[in-house]
């Protein structure tokens, strides 16, 4: 499954066009059965050496971003945005109907790229996508940096502290939507808080606490 038109195939086949629980505003492509297309597809992709669904969710942290913008649409009106960590798009869809003026959806996965494309269709917007890892780069072409629920692993998220940190110090806005996960930056500036609904087969539990920092310049 290796062209763009496959990919959409296989996203179209296994999520249904949804709300998004605290965006209803906007509509995704998202897993109903979580469970079951989580182990079905993870069995699936694991078998063909790609990375688990993530594109097939709407993240908690992601969520409160995307509400966020929607709610502040000063925060990205009239800017160029970048969503780091985009999986299903929601966050960088939000921030094209607040009004940015562009926005590039960043992902490793091919596959959350082809849902990014799906759903900003969905709703109405053009987005652009980037499959490189860009948590060295200097992003001279951007305003705003979003990041939406990327602090779940140790590694990563100690790698992509100093960088945002250097992003936010160059000028540019960042914002981060995180729901509380382990490895989340201290020390930023609350935007906004939010209770989010979440779904107990993902998280373990109905809600969580979808928090929105701003990475002091
Ligand atoms: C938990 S999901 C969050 C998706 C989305 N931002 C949201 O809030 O719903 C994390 C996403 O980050 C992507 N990711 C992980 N490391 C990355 C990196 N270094 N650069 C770009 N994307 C990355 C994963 O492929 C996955 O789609």
């Amino acid at each position: 499954m290796r062209t763009a038109e496959e990919r959409a195939g296989f996203i179209r086949e296994h999520t249904e066009l949804a709300p998004v629980p605290l965006v209803p505003e906007l509509r995704l492509h998202l897993a109903t059965e979580v469970t079951a297309l989580w182990e079905a597809t993870e069995a699936w992709l694991r078998a063909h050496d790609l990375p688990p669904p993530f594109w097939a969710f709407a993240w908690a942290g992601g969520q409160a971003l995307a509400r966020c913008l929607l709610d502040r649409p000063e925060l990205v009106h009239g800017r160029r945005v970048l969503d780091f960590g985009a999986g299903s798009g929601l966050v960088a869809i939000a921030a094209l109907r607040a009004g940015a003026t562009c926005a590039v959806a960043t992902d490793i996965d091919d596959f959350a790229l082809a849902a990014c494309t799906l759903n900003a269709a969905a709703n109405g917007v053009a987005l652009a996508t980037d499959a490189r890892d860009v948590s060295d780069a200097s992003l001279e072409d951007i305003d705003v940096v979003l990041v939406g629920d990327m602090f779940y692993e140790r590694t990563p998220s100690a790698r992509f502290e100093p960088w945002l940190r250097a992003l936010a110090a160059a000028g540019k806005t960042v914002l981060a939507g995180e729901p509380g996960r382990a490895f989340a930056p201290a020390g930023l500036v609350l935007e906004a808080s939010y209770e989010v609904p979440t779904s107990l087969d993902l998280e373990g539990r109905t809600s969580r606490t979808g928090r929105v920092w701003r990475v002091p310049g």
